[in-house]
């Protein structure tokens, strides 16, 4: 039995920055942003948005009722916790109406978490025949106002529903994974900005691609000329193009013109919203599926997550028959294109706004799920 992704779909606020606009008033010259790392857009949340409304809006709209009565596991990858304690997968649990005698957790690992929690997942359903899980990426990249990570923030959610013969990509159990101890990128408790080494950041996730890779080929002797398409944690989207071209070294021209094609498929929605940290792998594979135009059913696509800290992890899936069928790509379209502009100064109030009651209530956010009060530490959804 095969078990993979049946449903994918994701969700970003309804804001956003111009790349150009950002440059200029920081003072860099556009190009770095553009070209250098890679960014045209940037999503910018208010403060309505958190990871419990931000992945109910992702998800809501995959599920049937039959799916709410076979989900057996919500799992929330997230570094964007708004608690030390309670799973946001539990407030999800409920607001989504998944039936009451199923596991809610969140996990972290910087943005591999939600990887680990597609292998629970699929792992559960091949031994769980007829039974689901939800698994949702979901984060907000904060870096702060005029620092060196400012234009490779983002925000937003991807919602995967797992099960058996999935009806979009069939998971392997062929992947490598790889974790080391090293700080790259770490946030301390109780501090709202990450702590970055920005170079090492980038030379670590290059180097675990490398040695994940590397042992990928030894472990399952393949090459890659068995793949059509490989996707990456898009942290900025050059990134794993710096990647992509350090693995392709001394490969044949076609087939490295091929992946690097097929790269470009995969960044086209991450350029207009940015890093989704755990969500940024699965938002770059729904960009593939619906921007390709050469894959097919059988194709073989790898996928590379990458979480600071670290943890790495290589591992492949098979686009199903049909697949093309349930994908959302002229909703997607119109998400993206509906979003409102800000300029710089509403972007920073924005960005800078604090999270009171009398903010909240002022807000004019109008999206199906958000966040409308706080009372006695609570915090209470529009659903
Ligand atoms: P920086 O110092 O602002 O930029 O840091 P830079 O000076 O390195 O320049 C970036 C690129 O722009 C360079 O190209 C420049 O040449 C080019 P490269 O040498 O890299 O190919 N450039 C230009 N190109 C065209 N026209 C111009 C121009 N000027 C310069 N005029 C950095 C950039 C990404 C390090 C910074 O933004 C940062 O620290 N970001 C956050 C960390 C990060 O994203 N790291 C990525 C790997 S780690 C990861 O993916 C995990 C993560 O998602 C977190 C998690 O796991 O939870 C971050």
């Amino acid at each position: 039995m095969l078990a993979g992704i049946d449903k994918l779909n994701f969700f970003v606020p309804p804001y956003y920055v111009d790349m150009t606009d950002l440059a200029l008033a920081r003072d860099v010259d556009p190009g770095k942003f553009h070209i250098g790392i890679g960014q045209d857009q940037m999503a910018v949340t208010s403060i309505t948005q958190d990871i419990v409304t931000l992945a109910a809006n992702a998800a809501a709209h995959l599920l049937t009722k039959e799916d709410k009565e076979t989900i057996d596991l919500v799992i929330l990858g997230t570094e964007s916790s708004i608690d030390e304690s309670k799973a946001a997968a539990v407030i999800l649990h409920r607001l989504l109406g998944i039936q009451p005698f199923a596991r809610s957790i969140e996990m972290k690992e910087a943005c591999y978490g939600a990887t680990a929690g597609l292998q629970l997942a699929k792992d559960y359903v091949l031994r769980h025949p007829g039974r689901k899980a939800l698994v949702i990426a979901c984060d907000i990249a904060r870096y702060g106002l005029n620092s060196g990570g400012e234009p490779t923030q983002g925000a937003g959610a991807v919602a995967m529903l797992v099960t058996e013969n999935p009806r979009i990509l069939a998971l392997s159990d062929e992947s490598v994974a790889l974790t080391q101890d090293i700080y790259d990128f770490w946030r301390p408790t109780g501090e709202a900005y990450p702590v970055v080494d920005g170079p090492l950041s980038n030379a670590t996730y290059i180097d675990s691609f490398v040695k994940v890779w590397q042992e990928y080929q030894n472990r399952y002797q393949q090459d890659w000329q068995a793949f059509d398409a490989m996707c990456f944690h898009i942290p900025y989207t050059k990134m794993g193009k710096k990647a992509l071209l350090a693995g392709l070294e001394g490969v044949d021209a076609n087939i490295s013109e091929t992946l690097l094609t097929r790269y470009e498929e995969s960044i086209a929605y991450s350029r207009q919203v940015g890093n989704l940290y755990t969500g940024s792998l699965y938002l770059g594979l729904l960009s593939l599926l619906e921007h390709s135009e050469n894959l097919v059913p059988g194709s073989k696509i790898g996928l590379f997550s990458y979480g600071s800290g670290a943890v790495a992890e290589f591992f492949t899936g098979t686009l199903v028959a049909g697949y093309k069928q349930h994908l959302q790509k002229t909703a997607h379209q119109e998400l993206l294109q509906n979003r409102q502009k800000l300029t710089i100064p509403e972007y920073e109030a924005l960005f800078t706004k604090e999270l009171t009651n009398e903010n909240l209530a002022k807000n004019s956010d109008q999206t199906p799920y958000r966040l409308v009060a706080i009372k006695d530490q609570v915090r209470y959804y529009q659903e």
